[in-house]
């Protein structure tokens, strides 16, 4: 075959197998055995290698060729990619109709579509070319993720339009994909994805191309960024028109004339979304008219045309086989739940705090029972009630005890309080517990020091209070389990430094009660030294402004006793820091008094009172940088809705964790 004649060959194998594989990936309908495509593959496979020059950008066999990446490239959104409000019920939605129809009885036409739960993403085409494929990012820059794009099958790499176009959709992991992939995982003893969003993002911020290519992802487009066609009028259009050029569109979406119609299109949907082959968590709603869509408008975060209707919180049932008492810091005995593993949301649930015993009344919890279990705010599972109906009769009733489950002192119950409380001050559980709060990051941060090595250091009755921490010994670390030369010596090196500490860290980590870092951050500013701290009486403390009475009251008693000047003497001799050192940076006054100043902060999830890029400029304004990753390095996680496998992680690592509610108290202190 000579050169005209293989390139004529290849031309005409490549349009084929494209047409193909759009019957195969795009429409759901092979027109030929797959032994056929093979053949045919390979036959182009075999004239490129004799013409490597016949090889172009949109030939099948570029899929997976790409080589890894050394990382991800950045990309300029030039029509911002925005996020949805949300509809939590079908009140929700008929305030968003009635906004929409600016007040008035007009009718107005929506589009409802499936919302799908994957990865939002950005396909750009150049002279009927996929040249770029990018992330969402933060709505104004995403990643450049070309490459890993490309082995998504149903992405056409040509299209028969020259005009440039940029188009989004969902790029998502189908349930069966998700399956198979978390079976591999778990036979290769890897952690396997928390939910099919999180491995498709995983699977989509992969270097190497070639492991997105194994990972049998697929894409719905559903609207456009960047393009002139202006001929359309309506999404419905335009959904049609994204259809013809060759994408995927979802195939449920449906035109409604009236809100009632949307409301029963999200009660179907609601019923019927586990019979999909893919996860969604919403309907979105879009109205219709692309005019009337212009002038409704935008708010600084998403469209006023468009809303997400969000599934209520997936509820599932298990057995509670047990309750477990933990014993925290502050004496609290805590109740929880010890459940039959069961799937919620995407992760596996096996324990929830039931808080205390007033709550496990209220709910009618016994031992034994059927339970219903959601994840609150999706993230942090719930005991919502018992199933009653269910019971056998062999349920027990739980009582909580009235000793101490650690030391066997009497709990009380505090004036005011719902808890019960351990008041034994040496009560085995709580020196623990804080040993554990002195070590952690807003207190004394020691590295390398965490939960475990603290258990074992108090079981090898190494350490009972926090001063025996300052004394202990190369050769006694050493004849510890997992403890080698480089570990001992970090960890040694790690204690040696947080002598150095500003006071506020020592006095936060002291764990005198109603003292958190903020109310230690002033204390430390105030009185500059522990030792004025200590002859401080409440007038002195009631003067400052954030601190109250009962933190005053709490101070001055804690000072007061015997133990605690033994305590701080004992630290003094073994030289931990006792003044407030400042901060030695020159900073804004505002980044001196923030609890971010200084802190690595990673967010995850969805989060509804700002935007990842707001959040991320307040914090950075209070001084703490925000990063991409949960590491060890890592100071605080703020979790939205939805959170992943960084949720996990961070707990893993034993990183703080916020809420939405919490950032933004903090924030705005
Ligand atoms: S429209 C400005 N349609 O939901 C309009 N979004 O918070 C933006 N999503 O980031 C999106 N399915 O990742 C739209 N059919 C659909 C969707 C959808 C899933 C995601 C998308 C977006 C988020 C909205």
């Amino acid at each position: 075959m000579d050169q005209q004649q293989a390139q004529e060959r290849a031309k005409n194998l490549r349009e084929l197998l494209n047409q193909y594989s759009y019957e195969y990936h795009v429409l759901d309908k092979p027109s030929v055995p797959d032994a056929e495509y093979d053949e045919k593959l390979r036959e182009l496979q075999d004239l490129e290698g004799e013409f490597p020059e016949l090889i172009t950008e949109d030939s099948p066999t570029q899929r997976v060729g790409g080589e890894p990446l050394e990382g991800f490239q950045k990309v300029q959104h030039n029509v911002p990619m925005l996020s949805l409000g949300n509809a939590f019920n079908h009140q929700e939605l008929r305030d968003f109709a009635r906004r929409a129809t600016g007040g008035t009885d007009e009718p107005i036409a929506f589009v409802c579509e499936l919302k799908i739960d994957g990865l939002a993403v950005s396909l750009t085409y150049e002279n009927g070319k996929f040249v770029r494929g990018a992330t969402r990012g933060d709505g104004t820059t995403g990643e450049d993720i070309t490459s890993n794009l490309r082995t998504i099958r149903s992405i056409p790499l040509s299209i028969k339009e020259t005009e440039r176009l940029e188009i989004r959709g969902e790029a998502f992991m189908p349930h069966k994909s998700f399956l198979s992939l978390n079976e591999a995982k778990e036979e290769n003893g890897e952690e396997p994805f928390a939910n099919p969003r999180n491995a498709a993002a995983g699977s989509l911020r992969q270097l190497n191309p070639k492991i997105a290519a194994s990972r049998n992802l697929d894409i719905f487009l559903y609207g456009v960024g960047e393009w002139e066609a202006s001929e359309l009028e309506s999404h419905s259009e335009r959904l049609e028109r994204i259809k013809q050029l060759g994408f995927k569109t979802n195939p449920q979406w449906k035109k409604c004339e009236t809100i009632e119609e949307v409301i029963d299109y999200v009660t179907h949907w609601e019923a019927e979304r586990n019979n999909l082959s893919y996860e969604i968590d919403g309907i979105v709603i879009k109205v219709d008219n692309l005019d009337q869509q212009e002038e409704l408008g935008y708010t600084a975060k998403s469209p006023r045309w468009a809303i997400a209707y969000k599934f209520p919180a997936e509820e599932v049932i298990t057995t509670l086989t047990d309750i477990e008492l933990n014993v925290g810091r502050t004496g609290v005995v805590t109740p929880t739940a010890i459940l039959e593993p069961v799937r919620v949301a995407g992760t596996t649930v096996k324990r929830a705090s039931l808080h205390n015993e007033d709550l496990i009344r209220e709910k009618d919890i016994r031992i034994g029972d059927t339970v219903v279990v959601k994840k609150a705010g999706d993230i942090i599972p719930e005991v919502v009630r018992s199933v009653a109906d269910k019971r056998t009769g062999k349920e027990e009733e739980y009582h909580m005890p009235d000793a101490c489950p650690d030391c066997g002192s009497e709990l009380v119950r505090l004036e005011e309080e719902v808890a019960l409380r351990c008041i034994n001050p040496n009560c085995p559980a709580q020196l623990k517990e804080g040993l554990i709060h002195f070590v952690s990051r807003n207190a004394m941060n020691i590295d390398g020091l965490g939960e475990k090595v603290i258990i074992q250091l108090f079981q090898e009755n190494l350490i009972h209070t926090i001063a025996d921490i300052y004394r202990l010994k190369r050769e006694e670390l050493l004849e510890l389990e997992r403890m080698g030369e480089k570990s001992v010596s970090n960890l040694l090196e790690a204690i040696n430094v947080s002598k150095g500490n500003s006071l506020e860290k020592l006095l936060f980590g002291l764990g005198i009660r109603f003292i958190g870092s903020k109310a230690a951050k002033t204390l430390a500013e105030e009185f500059e030294t522990m030792e004025n701290l200590q002859n401080a009486v409440d007038e002195d403390l009631i003067a400052i402004d954030e601190i109250g009475d009962k933190m005053a009251d709490s101070i001055v008693q804690y000072f007061s006793e015997e133990k605690v000047a033994a305590l701080l003497d004992e630290l003094r001799e073994l030289e931990v820091n006792m003044t407030y050192l400042g901060r030695k940076r020159k900073t804004a006054e505002n980044e001196e008094a923030s609890v971010f100043a200084g802190k690595t902060v990673v967010l995850t999830g969805k989060m509804e009172r700002y935007t990842r890029d707001e959040a991320k400029e307040q914090i950075e304004a209070q001084g703490g940088s925000v990063t991409g990753s949960v590491s060890k390095k890592t100071d605080l996680l703020i979790a939205g809705e939805d959170a992943g496998s960084k949720y996990d992680k961070a707990e893993k690592l034993g990183v703080e964790i916020w809420d939405e509610e919490k950032l933004q108290e903090a924030l705005e202190r």
